[in-house]
């Protein structure tokens, strides 16, 4: 039925069928990008039959959907073989390290090699016949205990060096860090790398790694070998909280000698301040490009309908576009997050539009046809005269609680309202608000409503988003992704990001619309320009000179 394949996306990863959940993270070997991932062969839902599934590309945008990597044939395995990572060692050989679910369910690591490494595809891969090579150390629940993740080599100590989450006995996430030389005896070290500051309940999927404060190397992704001793790096620490259901991360210093990472600002501890992503996604990992020198985010973009639903499908969740990820030297308090430059090589058929005028309480149809497959940059100035006379204006406001795009206020919202019907009874709103605190500085929030964004029933609906800075002299300004029944915002290059599922019942195909909206009660504001291109889509095209290696 028509309702349920269009929700299909067009250029965003996703297998033919069934469940997928978190990336396994990636690799470049050989002239491949690596794509690993949580799968399940045998449903829509998440159950313990588990797997890796595995694709290859050459610009992380086509994908070559593989056999997968790994299923539960073991006993150390036996309910699943959960996430992990696979890691591209110096010497140019590839490991796997991954959690896998025992008929009891306690969680162990294991090691897997590929059974070939001349393979460029890496098909076939092998189990250690020393598997398990860690179980859960005392004190520690024995279903709290997974995600080994990053691996690394620390030339000071000659050892490898593996992050695994869990919590403590208070309800604190924390990271546990071993050591080893051979990935088969391993050291657990007597202090912990973090705990968190409040009880954020468990750490899934840690990810830890370096970033650049400022000069040359600020532009590029760092391996975690890079040398400290200069200064100018932080280290970003990350954790998917697996009650809230949301990835958050905080910059800090990682001292190499006591092994403890350390929060800047103990107030934007993991798990309570910073998340890459304000709508859904979930259980991400970087991965260091090799072969373009740049650190890239994946996380997985759940579905938001219901179970029937995605049985009915045939399928559920999808993989965000994979994100670059920088310090933002401006600011030096958050991160930017950014697609990758690939994604721009599927635009087609771009439309500019300049200067367009959007009086307070009306929106204006950008005239570009079909509107399911976008990429969307967009800035925005708000009028002058407004911005000076608003004196104190909606100093409580919160995307998540102060009633979305419907709520007009003294300098908001504006914005676009994409997978919109013609008559707008469908359509999501990726918008700002502006707010002037007591102190008389402006605060700019950026939300992302979906409230309106199906007729259909039985789908969770927010309003999602956050504050965003917004420097002196900057425009306000949007880039979104739209496809089909993902829509990806990124605010201010990158300075926040959120990430909506919905599923229009009208606004599908070339009966779907895009308009300009200005919703605030008083303020003009101007479009200064807005770029909109046509995607194409990947899913139909075999990637290019693949078909001679089969
Ligand atoms: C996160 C997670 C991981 C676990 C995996 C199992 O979504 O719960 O902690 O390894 O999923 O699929």
């Amino acid at each position: 039925n028509e309702m349920l394949t269009w929700q299909r996306s067009g250029f965003h990863f996703q297998p033919a069928k069934n469940f997928q959940s978190d990336p396994n993270a990636a690799m470049y070997y050989k002239g491949w990008y690596h794509f690993f991932y949580q799968y399940n062969p045998t449903g829509t839902a998440w159950d313990y039959t588990i797997s890796w599934g595995h694709a290859v590309s050459r610009d992380l945008i086509h994908w070559l959907h593989l056999p997968m990597a790994m299923v539960p044939d073991h006993w150390y395995d036996a309910k699943g073989v959960w996430s992990g990572y696979s890691t591209l060692l110096p010497d140019g050989r590839v490991i796997v390290l991954y959690t896998g679910g025992t008929p009891e369910l306690v969680q162990v690591q294991n090691l897997a090699v590929p059974a070939d490494a001349s393979d460029p595809l890496l098909l076939k891969w092998k189990k250690s016949s020393v598997n398990p090579i860690l179980v859960p150390p005392p004190g520690i629940g024995t279903s709290d205990f997974r995600d080994p993740f990053p691996i690394w080599y620390n030339e000071t100590d000659s050892n490898w060096h593996v992050l695994i989450g869990s919590k403590d006995s208070n309800h604190h996430g924390i990271v546990l860090l071993y050591k080893t030389k051979d990935f088969f005896n391993f050291t657990l070290l007597p202090s912990l790398l973090h705990t968190s500051t409040q009880s954020v309940g468990m750490f899934e999927c840690v990810d830890l790694y370096p970033v650049a404060t400022g000069g040359p190397l600020s532009n590029r992704g760092l391996e975690m070998s890079v040398d400290l001793s200069n200064g100018g790096i932080k280290h970003v620490l990350k954790a998917s909280m697996d009650e809230e259901r949301h990835d958050y991360y905080a910059i800090g210093t990682f001292d190499l000698d006591s092994f403890k990472w350390t929060p800047d600002d103990p107030s934007i501890d993991v798990g309570v301040g910073l998340r890459y992503d304000w709508g859904k996604f979930y259980a991400s990992k970087t991965f260091f490009d090799t072969e373009k020198q740049r650190r890239i985010l994946w996380g997985y973009v759940g579905e938001v309908d219901s179970k029937d639903d995605d049985k009915m499908k045939g399928w559920a969740t999808l993989q965000n576009i994979p994100r670059t990820i920088l310090l933002d030297t401006k600011t030096q308090s958050n991160l930017i997050i950014w697609p990758v430059e690939e994604v721009e090589d599927l635009r087609t058929d771009g439309n500019i539009f300049n200067d367009i005028k959007i009086g307070a309480g009306s929106s204006v149809q950008l005239d570009i046809g079909a509107a399911s497959q976008l990429d969307i940059e967009a800035e925005f100035e708000l009028d002058n005269s407004a911005l000076d006379g608003a004196i104190e204006a909606d100093v409580t406001y919160n995307c998540s609680t102060s009633g979305g795009a419907a709520n007009r206020g003294l300098l908001g919202p504006f914005g676009l309202l994409v997978l919109a019907n013609q008559d707008l009874t469908e359509q999501t709103a990726t918008y700002f608000y502006v707010s002037r605190g007591t102190d008389g500085d402006l605060r700019t929030h950026f939300c992302q409503d979906e409230l309106r964004s199906s007729k259909a029933g039985d789908i969770v609906k927010r309003v999602v988003g956050s504050v965003v800075p917004v420097l002196h002299g900057e425009t306000w300004s949007l880039r979104i992704l739209v496809d089909h029944s993902i829509i990806e915002s990124f605010a201010q290059r990158g300075r926040a990001v959120a990430t909506s599922r919905v599923y229009p019942t009208e606004a599908i195909y070339n009966k779907a619309r895009l308009f300009l909206f200005n919703n605030a009660t008083d303020a003009k504001v101007t479009a200064k320009s807005v770029k909109i291109w046509h995607m194409n889509s990947t899913h139909n095209h075999p990637f290019p000179g693949l078909e001679s290696l089969f």
